[in-house]
């Protein structure tokens, strides 16, 4: 038996993939004690099951004792085995030291994770100088891809866009969401000046005139990066841009100085609870969570 567990603000993804593998939604309940420790109870057997535990990553030094926590006891109880469906997957971006001195997080955090759980299921992490998942991660690890969902959302709603990448990162998605979707594409090129300074590449006016700039990036974090590229939009007179993240990293302020750069619309995947959340990828990840868990 498949047996779905929830950590925290992960239950309305929890049950959609319940439904989906047509699993059963077991209970765990997590107490906070007054010093910040955490206790984490069972509500459901798990003895001879898979556990499939659901936890999007971002703020993920919070989230990842929650998740490591609940393994054990997931196994301390006799689970078989114990896979993660992490939607989001943090501590992808450092992929090499920018700065002598600097540590590659991306492998640590793959290498405590693949100590936790026994597979990973999650969403288009940003893979840019590690090629696959496989290359960090030493246990069973796959990604669903939200391009498909992206690209029904663009022909339904903006199907005389151009879509623009922001970066070089971002072609990888942003190609894929192009050919889907039937629209045509540029991409930019950025350079990160500081965690909320980036400088971005002019759009060219050719490109983007008569259509809808559609700009479409795999994280939305500061909105640096996105309200960048829709001043510059704004600067050559084409019109206000729409913008499309995969994870709605992002907080208030940050939507807010987004919404202020003058975008049109900013709709994210359900990979993080978001009011942007406009596009469903559960059937995706409920795919690749059939492929691994059988
Ligand atoms: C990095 O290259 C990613 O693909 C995103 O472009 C980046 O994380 C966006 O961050 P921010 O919203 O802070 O500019």
């Amino acid at each position: 038996m498949t047996v779905v567990l929830a950590c925290p603000g992960n239950e309305r993804t929890a049950d959609a993939l319940m439904e989906r593998l047509g699993a059963v939604r077991g209970a765990a309940e997590f107490h906070r004690f007054p010093d910040g420790e955490t206790l984490v109870r069972l509500g459901t057997n798990v003895r001879g099951d898979e556990a499939v535990i659901v936890a999007t990553l971002n703020r993920p030094n919070e989230r990842f004792i929650d998740v490591a926590f609940l393994a054990e006891t997931a196994r301390e109880y006799g689970a078989r085995r114990v896979g993660l469906v992490a939607p989001y997957l943090a501590y992808m971006r450092q992929d090499v030291p920018f700065q002598p001195g600097e540590g590659v997080t991306s492998r640590y955090f793959a290498a405590l994770l693949s100590r936790t759980v026994d597979w990973l299921v999650t969403v288009d992490p940003h893979l840019h100088r590690h090629r696959s998942l496989g290359e960090i991660y030493t246990i069973p690890a796959r990604a669903a891809r939200a391009a498909p969902a992206i690209a029904r959302y663009i022909r339904q709603h903006h199907g005389a866009g151009v879509i623009v990448g922001p970066d070089i990162e971002s072609k990888q998605w942003v190609a894929a969401v192009a050919r889907d979707a039937g629209v045509p594409f540029t991409v930019l090129q950025k350079e990160r000046l500081g965690d909320r300074n980036v400088r971005v590449s002019i759009p060219d006016v050719a490109a983007v005139q008569g259509r809808t700039p559609i700009v479409v990036d795999d994280i939305i974090s500061t909105g640096s990066t996105m309200g960048r590229v829709a001043a510059h939009l704004r600067a050559i007179g084409a019109a206000p841009p729409v913008c499309i993240g995969i994870h709605a990293v992002l907080d208030a302020a940050a939507e807010r100085s987004l919404r202020e750069a003058g975008v049109a619309g900013l709709v994210t995947c359900n990979t993080i609870e978001h009011a942007t959340n406009g596009i469903d990828i559960g059937e995706a990840i409920a795919a690749e969570v059939r492929a691994i868990a059988g």
